[in-house]
């Protein structure tokens, strides 16, 4: 079966409040532009296999568009958000419902806890590697990694403008990811290194573009525009790298990988290749 992915049409999309340091509200979004850069990503993820779902958007919910956050899929099951800052928070009940009728098995994350869905934990191989700290909680990643059986390897995020683990890492394959050096403490970054064999770094300033905010597809990677240098270097592994404009998200703190949700699995998981 091909790639299944989550996305939310930008209808509502806008910027409404400010919860992390790209935000402001003096710099509004395009709307049609927005509409057409998420149109165009659409395309590129239909382009290299993989069928697209869509969730309807909700006035009032701007940030709904980032469908990475609403939950973390394992298999057929998946632990929906709870959102640190209150003005995402109606979006959970959208998102458990739409999760319900797809089939999943849909839990809470622990307590008390916040978490952030696939924004913050990803699969690379076996191990689950959850980032910390700005949106979810450690503890919260650590019961959630008993629960399914999984090693859990806990990331600090230790730059503000990289507040989600998917904004500064990103799973290829089982043992290969890319990765912002500058986004992770000394022991973070240790970790990363100790545990994957292939790690891309990217340069600062393609980090500041979401070159790490990466959607694999197969063997096709698709990033927002301003990546030259993590191109050249995806193709030099054998990867087919597509760039599509995506800077009316980025005002919201958001890219390629945020708009969407990988409902089969990311490629990069390695529950994905057994059985
Ligand atoms: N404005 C949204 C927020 O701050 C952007 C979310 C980006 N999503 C992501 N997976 N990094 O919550």
């Amino acid at each position: 079966m091909g790639a299944r992915i989550l996305m939310c049409p930008p209808l509502f999309y806008g910027i409404e409040y400010e919860i992390n340091p790209w935000m402001s509200t003096e710099r509004q979004a395009d709307h049609t532009l927005a509409g057409e850069q998420w149109d165009a990503l659409r395309a590129a993820l239909e382009l290299a296999g993989a069928s697209i779902e869509v969730m309807t958007p909700v006035k009032g919910l701007p940030d709904l568009v980032f469908t990475a956050n609403a939950a973390m899929v394992y298999r057929r099951q998946a632990i929906v958000a709870r959102f640190k800052h209150p003005q995402r928070q109606g979006e959970t009940p959208l998102d458990r419902a739409w999760l319900e009728g797809d089939g999943f098995e849909v839990f809470d994350p622990p307590a008390e806890l916040s978490f952030e869905g696939a924004g913050d934990a990803l699969f690379c191989g076996d191990t689950l590697y959850a980032g910390y700290r700005m949106r979810s909680d450690a503890g919260g990643h650590q019961k959630i990694g008993e629960v399914l059986g999984v090693r859990v390897l806990p990331l600090e995020l230790a730059d503000p403008y990289y507040y989600h683990l998917d904004t500064c890492f990103c799973p290829l394959a089982e043992d290969q990811a890319i990765y912002f050096p500058g986004a992770f403490d000394e022991y973070g970054q240790k970790v990363l290194e100790a545990n994957i064999g292939t790690l891309i770094p990217v340069a600062e300033d393609e980090a500041r573009s979401f070159a790490c905010n990466a959607v694999v597809v197969g063997k096709t990677v698709v990033t927002n525009a301003g990546c030259p240098k993590l191109h050249e270097n995806l193709r030099a592994h054998g990867y087919t790298a597509i760039a599509t404009p995506l800077g009316e998200f980025v005002k919201a703190g958001g890219s390629a990988k945020c708009l969407t949700l990988r409902l089969d699995g990311e490629e990069a998981a390695g529950w994905k290749h057994t059985e």
